[in-house]
């Protein structure tokens, strides 16, 4: 029997067999009023053997399929499969199906949209009409799981019902909204000390540093390498003077060390996964060597693991970045005997036959699926394997830090980075995007994932600037900044085996390139980050596909521009040597503007409909839609030395436009939009006259001072300064 509930309107939610609770819910599926429940019509669900179900839904001829948060392919995922299963990919290619996270909440869009969201923690795969072109088959591993679908008039509606369902987004305190600079590693202070004054020296504003795992004393998690990093809590005061903070990365596994005090406590107090096969905690090898994995899903792990982090914040690391969550598994000393012996069987001297490159090939232990077979978790009471909860590993271990970090503090925001999520997560953590490549098409992916982790909820969200993998080149390294200067995570990352890609790391003009986009960022901080907050705070996305807000768009489904806000159109340069590129506007009047250090200026208008845009390599096609203001400010070094005062508004309207500018303190957590203190400023062109206003909301009125820059779509321009 299938049973129904609604917890909100237009929303029903089915259960099947016995549901594993995973969090992914505000509400816990336990407090709603179930019923006897019918599938709607266009749906139909059989269950598998041995265990599972799979569920068909009709698709029409013109019918899209858009979300399911981390993915490589269009935003349209129609004609493609996807299998979510968290795994650590470090190569991001068009065939790859599973990616860190696993987001089961997609969208049929049509006349009549519908949302559908797959809550199971087991492997969930998806055939978005690959197979068979007039039908979406899910299947789910798990035993039981619930089925929310949800309907509505547009997309919009159904993407703020399903937030509804599973909670708004994260929001990071006010200096995670800055620059951040990582690299696999800066592996001792002086490295530190010496980008922190470069980004000073070459007036990049900047707002943060990431430790990779070479500050820890032997991959050991807890740890700093005191020869590294002798007084680490010196580094961080020093640092933060001015304005940068530090983020320090942590794994899952605990390296198997006698009297490393981590692992001793873990093994004392049964804190590991367990074996499978009942043989003791599970070992599996990762950057430390062999290591045990906390059991996340117990709450007094999750409570002891979230109290570890406790020291760190002592050692002045302001944020945490979770990294190898799926988890990433690169042996177990089982599966490498097992190798070893495979090989053995072979002659070394005179074997080189076909036989040992198929056994190389084919047995490979890095990541080998099984491991999910050989360990278990605590569920309800009961040992169940990983396999069966899988995409939870890393949604788990960050709720252990978040619930820590919260409790800390309550009335404060943290910044909190996971590798691995599950819905559900984007309540309290931010995810990147992972291993991608210095590959132009990663460039162009990362629109594509922009815009649909925002769909699924994950707000906080930013590529690997300049690629991972791979050497960046000059010109792409500014493309990307380009482009990452809108995304609410900004960071250029890179791994130990590429080359530098720091903004210095070329040349004069690459420096003087990426300085200006960065101060741009900076500029548009009132804009980015006051609407940011709002959009996580009234269930929209941040960075939103065209379909978004033009149905018009809803044909085309462009992968290559996205909206920053509701305001701003963006369409990056992602293609190499390229001095200009194809922009469509959807129809109505918008204003093309320019970005600099200061922000943006208006430069003429543009007529909608398909267009070939020129853009140097400094320029990225940017415009303003009918309707809007944008705040920016003069750009500061870091967001803690930004005026509250002086503001610059861009307008583009015939009529009026609103903006609102937060003015808190960049870290308390307010519980609603409303209750943020802020400025609302307002332009009114009355009579071919304009005026502004300013309205103070939860904060006591302070003089502001408004410089203007005033459009309309005749294409005429005003200036006007004002204290208000
Ligand atoms: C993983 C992460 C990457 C990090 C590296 C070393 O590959 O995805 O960001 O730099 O591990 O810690």
């Amino acid at each position: 029997m299938v049973s129904s509930a609604s917890p909100i309107p237009s929303v029903s939610v089915f259960s099947f067999g016995n549901p594993i609770e995973t969090g992914a819910f505000v509400q816990s599926p336990k407090t709603w009023t179930w019923t006897k429940g019918v599938l709607p019509a266009g749906c139909s669900l059989t269950p598998r053997e041995p265990k599972g179900f799979s569920i068909k839904f009709d698709l029409g001829e013109r019918d899209a399929v858009v979300g399911l948060g981390q993915h490589v392919g269009p935003v349209n995922c129609r004609g493609n499969t996807f299998r979510l299963f968290s795994t650590d990919c470090p190569v991001h290619i068009p065939s790859l199906r599973s990616m860190y996270g696993a987001h089961p909440f997609m969208v049929i869009l049509r006349d009549k949209p519908i949302g559908i969201f797959i809550d199971a923690p087991g492997e969930v795969s998806v055939d978005a009409g690959a197979s068979t072109s007039e039908t979406i088959e899910i299947k789910v591993t798990n035993g039981g799981f619930y089925l929310a679908l949800i309907t509505g008039d547009t997309v919009k509606e159904i993407a703020a019902k399903y937030i509804a369902l599973t909670g708004t987004s994260f929001i990071p305190p006010k200096w995670a909204f800055g620059f951040h600079q990582s690299r696999w590693s800066y592996e001792n202070e002086s490295s530190v000390r010496s980008i922190a004054s470069k980004m000073r020296e070459h007036d990049i504003p900047c707002d943060v540093i990431h430790m990779d795992i070479h500050y820890m004393q032997d991959y050991k998690v807890f740890t700093v390498n005191k020869e590294r990093f002798p007084d680490m809590p010196k580094l961080s005061s020093d640092l933060k003077k001015d304005g940068l903070r530090l983020i320090s990365i942590l794994d899952p596994g605990v390296k198997a060390e006698d009297g490393y005090s981590v692992y001793e406590d873990g093994k004392n107090q049964g804190f590991f996964c367990k074996r499978a096969d009942g043989k003791g905690d599970f070992i599996g090898a990762v950057w430390p060597g062999p290591s045990a994995f906390p059991d996340f899903f117990r709450e007094d792990v999750r409570k002891w693991w979230g109290d570890l982090y406790k020291p760190l914040k002592a050692e002045g690391f302001a944020g945490f970045w979770n990294d190898m969550n799926e988890p990433s598994i690169f042996y177990t000393p089982d599966a490498f005997k097992e190798f070893a012996k495979t090989i053995h069987r072979f002659d070394v001297e005179n074997d080189f036959s076909e036989a040992l490159a198929n056994t190389l090939w084919d047995k490979g232990v890095v990541n080998k699926e099984s491991y999910y077979d050989d360990f278990t978790h605590t569920v309800d009471g009961e040992q169940v394997p990983n396999r069966e909860v899988h995409n939870l590993f890393g949604t788990q271990m960050t709720k252990a830090v978040a619930d820590s970090l919260a409790a800390e503090d309550p009335t404060k925001r943290y910044f909190l980075l996971s590798r691995s999520s599950y819905p559900g997560m984007h309540r309290y953590a931010a995810i990147w995007t992972g291993d991608n490549h210095s590959w132009w098409e990663h460039l162009s992916l990362n629109i594509q994932q922009l815009i649909s982790l925002n769909l699924t909820g994950f707000l906080f969200v930013g590529a690997d600037t300049g690629g991972f993998s791979g050497d960046c080149t000059p010109e792409m390294l500014v493309r990307w900044t380009q482009l990452s200067a809108f995304a609410p995570f900004f960071r250029n990352h890179a791994a130990m085996w590429a080359k530098n890609q720091e903004p210095w790391a070329f040349d004069e003009k690459t420096l003087a390139l990426c300085r200006t986009s960065i101060k741009m960022r900076y500029a548009l901080m009132p804009y980015i980050y006051s609407e940011f907050i709002r959009s996580a705070s009234l269930e929209e996305p941040f960075i939103r596909g065209l379909f978004y807000d033009h149905k018009e768009a809803a044909d085309r489904l462009d992968d290559d521009q996205f909206l920053c806000g509701r305001s701003l159109l963006v369409a990056p340069v992602v293609k190499a040597a390229a001095h200009g590129r194809m922009v469509y506007l959807p129809s109505g009047s918008w204003l093309k503007v320019q970005g600099s250090e200061n922000g943006l200026t208006g430069e003429r208008l543009q007529a909608s409909g398909d267009t070939y845009i020129e853009a140097s390599i400094s320029e990225t096609p940017l415009f303003l839609k009918l309707g809007s203001l944008i705040p920016m400010t003069d750009p500061a070094s870091h967001t803690g030395a930004e005026s509250s005062t002086n503001f610059r508004l861009l307008a583009f309207t015939d009529s009026t436009a609103q903006c609102e500018i937060l003015l808190d303190d960049g870290e308390t957590k307010y519980s609603s939009w409303e209750s943020y203190p802020k400025v609302l400023c307002s332009v009114a062109k009355t009579n071919g006259k304009w005026s502004a206003l300013a309205r103070f909301q939860g904060v006591a009125p302070r003089p502001i001072f408004l410089e203007l820059e005033l459009w309309s779509s005749d294409g005429t321009r005003e200036t006007l300064s004002v204290n208000v």
